[in-house]
């Protein structure tokens, strides 16, 4: 009865305003719920010149309650400014689009009405021609109350709300929200209203697209709820929902649900006993900005095709506990997740979005173990340029441009030196990170280098040339520091030799022609040729050893057994040549057996065992370096032998 007391008192108020001009026009049947009705000779399609005048009369008497037209078609009329002033003329004006009229779309905006003029707008929207309804930004929605809607033999087909507000702070929830359930339309949009609930349908309902966008909703919406089977599209992005478990068991009964939004909520799952039921059907779900963490994989649609959790707290896939088998397409991007997660839980993944992790250094077997991923996005992670990601970046040639994004979205953020480098453009040698490359290398080298020292020491004798070489430079040194050679003038030959008469021929034809070949003039006192005859052998010996600066002894098995024997005496009663004595050279122009040396040799056996003698090469290329270590070891200035140089000694 209060909704007809103040449908009256607008109309008392209407019909003093406009009594005058429109009664000719305007009809009123207070049988009709006392609806404001343009009469009969109003022509459906608003084509009539009488209908173009209506504004104009408004306009005319009274300016504020007028509306703004925003698009007047024939098929489309777009209305701002409603008030209760000029709603009636609203409804008078829709009334006038009977099923049948040409007019599909309404939109109404900048709407301010109480609760039961809107629903008179929508109860006459709805047995017109209009299919889809947009109305938005309705403020001072005041007075909710019980209302009869007539849902019968509507062309409706989709309604949006945008922007209701509710000034009412006391009111029956269930009387607005029951008006809505029930709407035998196919999508309804309620957006951006601070909508805290909503009724499940009272019966089978028609509705296949729902959008809640931008309200309160909780998990208690739609529980238990049987009427919507239907319904294929569900938006409840940025709402409050915070039970995931609660939100699978809202989707049980939708047999038909095939996409749920549910972005942008505070959805957690603690993974609880209780399992989750997800609507068989559903094959997209959009669960990003939310709360989940791992748990969220024991609570997942088990045919989902297309699963978002971008934006969430993801730090691990956990392997073998989810088998979603269809699923296609798998967006992690903004969680924290530190590799790529596997796919033998998602046999059928083709695209893995998994942007703006912590993975440092994804796994290289990603492709292996998920062959039949057509696109990996994996930029935007801190990669960690070492060894280990070159794998990876090998990847990206062997993968052939599945990773999306590649090269500007992958770049190095450790090391500091690194930061920035594209992925692309690092490198680092095959050596440096393979291991066993490096121990294989570091072998054959060392393999390498061995037989080259052994190559050279079996071919090539290198070390007789360094023995040689290092004698030459010692014996150099000793007669750089050695004192000044005052035994020179005292000292008559270079050297004194001494030789079996076996070796002659080579004494004769290679050291002595080889010795006196070198610069200055070398003196040498054979024992042969400078004996002094009537005097004893040992007595020549000493004569000739003291009177040189150097005492050479050819040995080989012969001298061993024909001459030493007056050495050994000699070294036996003169400590000459003490064992430290630079001033005797030996060649070792044969090798002696040990066993042909007499046991009571000591002192041969003590120089053979010391080495400290020069072997007469037989190659013929070492010669040279042999000869100037002789000539080195007994070049010194003789100023007596320089005198006669000459003349023939003895
Ligand atoms: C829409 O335009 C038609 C003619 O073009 C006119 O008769 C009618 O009054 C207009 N409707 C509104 C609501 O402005
Ligand atoms: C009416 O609105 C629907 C939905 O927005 C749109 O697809 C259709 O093209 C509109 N029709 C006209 C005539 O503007
Ligand atoms: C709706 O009202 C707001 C302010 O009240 C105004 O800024 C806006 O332009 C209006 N919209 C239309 C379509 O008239
Ligand atoms: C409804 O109106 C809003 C803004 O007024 C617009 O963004 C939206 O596209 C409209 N929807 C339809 C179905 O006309």
């Amino acid at each position: 009865m209060t909704q007809n007391m103040s449908f009256l008192r607008n109309f008392f108020l209407y019909k003093c305003l406009f009594s005058l001009t429109f009664w000719n026009h305007v009809s009123l049947s207070v049988e009709d719920e006392l609806f404001i009705s343009v009469s009969n000779n109003f022509p459906e399609d608003g084509s009539n010149q009488n209908i173009k005048t209506l504004p104009l009369l408004y306009t005319k008497s009274k300016t504020n309650v007028d509306w703004v037209v925003i698009q007047n078609t024939t098929e489309s009329l777009s209305l701002s400014e409603i008030t209760d002033d000029n709603v009636k003329e609203l409804l008078a004006l829709l009334s006038n689009f009977r099923q049948g009229s040409r007019l599909q779309n309404l939109t109404l905006t900048n709407v301010s009405v109480d609760w039961n003029a809107l629903m008179d707008i929508f109860q006459t929207v709805w047995h017109s021609s209009i299919e889809y309804f947009n109305i938005s930004n309705v403020i001072q929605l005041s007075d909710i109350e019980r209302y009869d809607f007539d849902y019968s033999g509507t062309s409706m087909k989709a309604l949006t709300l945008n922007k209701i507000q509710i000034t009412d702070l006391y009111f029956s929830q269930d009387d607005l929200y029951r008006i809505f359930a029930d709407m035998n339309i196919a999508d309804m949009t309620i957006a951006d209203s601070e909508m805290i609930h909503m009724l499940c349908p009272s019966s089978k309902s028609p509705f296949r697209y729902l959008n809640f966008l931008k309200n309160d909703l909780t998990d208690f919406l739609f529980q238990k709820c049987d009427n919507l089977l239907q319904l294929e599209t569900l938006i409840l992005h940025k709402n409050k929902f915070e039970s995931l478990r609660k939100v699978s068991f809202m989707t049980s009964r939708m047999k038909s649900l095939t996409y749920l939004d549910m972005s942008n909520n505070l959805l957690r799952h603690d993974g609880a006993d209780v399992r989750c039921q997800w609507a068989e059907s559903l094959s997209e779900l959009d669960l990003s900005s939310n709360q989940l963490a791992d748990a969220v994989f024991e609570c997942l649609p088990v045919n989902v095709k297309k699963l978002s959790l971008q934006n969430n707290q993801i730090s691990n896939v956990p392997r073998g506990m989810v088998e979603l088998k269809s699923l296609e397409e798998l967006n992690l991007a903004s969680n924290r997740l530190a590799d790529l997660p596997g796919c033998s839980g998602f046999t059928s993944l083709q695209f893995l979005n998994i942007e703006m992790n912590l993975i440092l250094t994804p796994s290289a077997d990603f492709f292996q173990s998920c062959p039949r991923v057509r696109e990996l996005q994996a930029g935007h992670n801190p990669f960690k340029c070492s060894c280990e990601l070159q794998a990876f970046i090998g990847l990206e040639r062997q993968s052939g441009g599945k990773l999306f994004g590649w090269p500007a979205a992958y770049v190095c953020e450790y090391p500091e030196g690194s930061r920035g480098t594209e992925l692309k453009d690092f490198h680092l040698s095959q050596l440096a990170c393979n291991t066993t490359l490096l121990l294989v290398t570091a072998l054959l080298l060392t393999l390498v280098l061995v037989a080259a020292v052994a190559f050279l020491c079996i071919y090539l004798d290198v070390p007789w040339y360094v023995r040689m070489t290092w004698q030459w430079t010692q014996t150099k040194r000793r007669a750089w520091h050695g004192p000044p050679g005052d035994q020179g003038l005292v000292l008559q030959f270079h050297a004194f030799i001494s030789y079996s008469e076996r070796d002659s021929l080579w004494v004769k034809n290679e050291l002595i022609p080889n010795l006196e070949k070198g610069e200055g003039c070398v003196q040498l006192c054979q024992h042969e040729r400078n004996f002094v005859p009537g005097k004893s052998i040992v007595e020549n010996i000493i004569n000739c050893i003291e009177k040189s600066y150097k005492s050479i002894f050819v040995l080989s098995p012969n001298f061993v057994q024909s001459e030493w024997c007056h050495y050994e005496l000699y070294f036996a009663h003169h400590k000459l040549f003490s064992e430290n004595s630079n001033s005797l050279i030996l060649i070792l122009l044969e090798p002696i057996p040990p066993y042909l040396i007499p046991a009571r040799y000591h002192k041969l056996k003590a120089l053979m065992a010391k080495r400290t003698y020069l072997e007469w090469p037989k190659e013929r290329s070492k010669r040279p370096l042999f000869w100037a270590n002789l000539r080195a070891a007994i070049s010194i200035n003789l100023a007596k032998a320089d005198e006669n140089c000459y003349e023939d000694v003895g």
